[in-house]
């Protein structure tokens, strides 16, 4: 066995860690880009803080999952103001917006030299500016993911920038900044993050520190989320989906994803629909199309001891089969009104050209079994 660990340099967790934020960024300089989203008066308190510690800041907004277009020119904006530091306070487009930024403020050269599928891949020459998370959702991780996820729109995909630079230098991650989240909202991200476990725990690059936060999230997530739906004041459930989306994020990065996340890349370049809706729309037929790979053609494949500690976990009984848990996500996801993908506006006459798409996707690459273009046709009608 080998395997690598990395992660954002500091992880501050808590409520009430906000407060924290002018005392962590003043270390880095005394001029910060905040990048903030859609709700931009949530990052008030933040702006505040690094006034009080003498951090002068100019604003970026991104209200919408970002194009490699809104970083280039974030990444001018910052240059321009002179910004030693990049402070990301929002959901998780906000997060891989703040990710890009810091890295194009140094690295000037075309952003397609550095895109993954669509450009050169190559690394980063120089390291970007420091940049802080601070997520005002919990579920997708992206605080502590080495990955930023851009949309490319005249090619229809979203792709991602990916780099051991990109790992933020402080994630502070304040439970009570969730308190507020619309219950649709909850519901996506939380399902971003328990997709995000389960691909990472049956991933063909599973690791035994990933598996650990894997375990313990998984039983957190599916106890929380909806408690979280139904009082949306509750800390604890805040608390524990935070946890869970940390440790998703953390996972993920360390450990690969799966055919969820591999189809959710071409949908989520084509279509505007919530990334973590999609994931839950596609989260039980990728686990029933996966269990029918492997029990058919991979029964050697460790994947599906793994599928079945996750059965044991999501339904609390110690004889479930990888089938039940399907059969329990399928219903968990269901009941908290998650919408199937034709729902979200997606049209099946596109699904040969999406599972096309997927295959070249780079969370399809560590799915526990390769799977055909015709199953994953397959998952997208069964998630229809
Ligand atoms: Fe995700």
């Amino acid at each position: 066995m080998r395997f690598e660990f990395s992660t954002a340099s500091q992880i501050v967790f808590g409520p009430g860690t906000l407060a924290e934020a002018g005392k962590l960024a003043k270390v880095w300089g005394r001029r910060a880009v905040v990048i903030v989203g859609k709700r931009p008066q949530r990052a008030q308190r933040v702006l505040d803080l690094l006034e009080e510690n003498r951090v002068v800041t100019s604003t970026v907004a991104v209200v919408q999952e970002p194009t490699v277009d809104d970083v280039v020119s974030g990444a001018a904006a910052a240059r321009r103001f002179g910004a030693e530091m990049v402070i990301g306070v929002g959901g998780g487009s906000v997060m891989d917006a703040a990710k890009a930024i810091s890295a194009l403020m140094t690295n000037e050269d075309s952003v397609f030299d550095y895109l993954e599928v669509v450009g050169k891949g190559q690394p980063f020459e120089l390291p970007p500016a420091p940049w802080m998370a601070v997520p005002t959702t919990s579920g997708t991780g992206a605080e502590v993911t080495k990955n930023a996820v851009l949309r490319v729109p005249e090619r229809g995909v979203k792709v991602s920038l990916r780099s051991p630079y990109l790992f933020a230098r402080v994630a502070l991650v304040d439970p009570e900044l969730t308190l507020d989240m619309a219950p649709a909202l909850t519901t996506s991200t939380g399902l971003d993050a328990i997709s995000q476990l389960i691909e990472a725990y049956t991933s063909s690059r599973a690791n035994p520190t990933c598996d650990a936060l894997c375990a313990a999230g998984i039983s957190k997530a599916v106890r929380a989320l909806p408690e979280a739906v139904r009082d949306p004041k509750s800390l604890q459930a805040r608390i524990d989906l935070s946890l869970a989306g940390l440790w998703s994020g953390i996972a993920l990065a360390n450990a690969g994803l799966g055919a969820v996340h591999g189809l959710a890349a071409p949908i989520g370049g084509q279509y505007r629909a919530a990334h973590g809706a999609v994931c839950g729309a596609l989260l039980a037929p990728v686990m029933e199309m996966n269990i029918s790979a492997l029990r058919s053609r991979g029964a050697d494949n460790p994947a599906l001891g793994r599928y079945a500690d996750v059965a044991r976990w999501v339904t609390g009984h110690t004889d479930a089969t990888p089938e039940d848990g399907a059969a329990w996500i399928r219903q968990f996801v269901g009941s908290l009104g998650n919408p199937r993908l034709s729902a979200l506006k997606i049209t099946n006459d596109k699904f040969t050209e999406i599972a096309a798409k997927a295959a070249e996707a780079s969370s399809m690459k560590a799915n526990p079994i390769a799977l055909t273009a015709d199953e994953l046709c397959q998952v997208l009608t069964n998630s229809y």
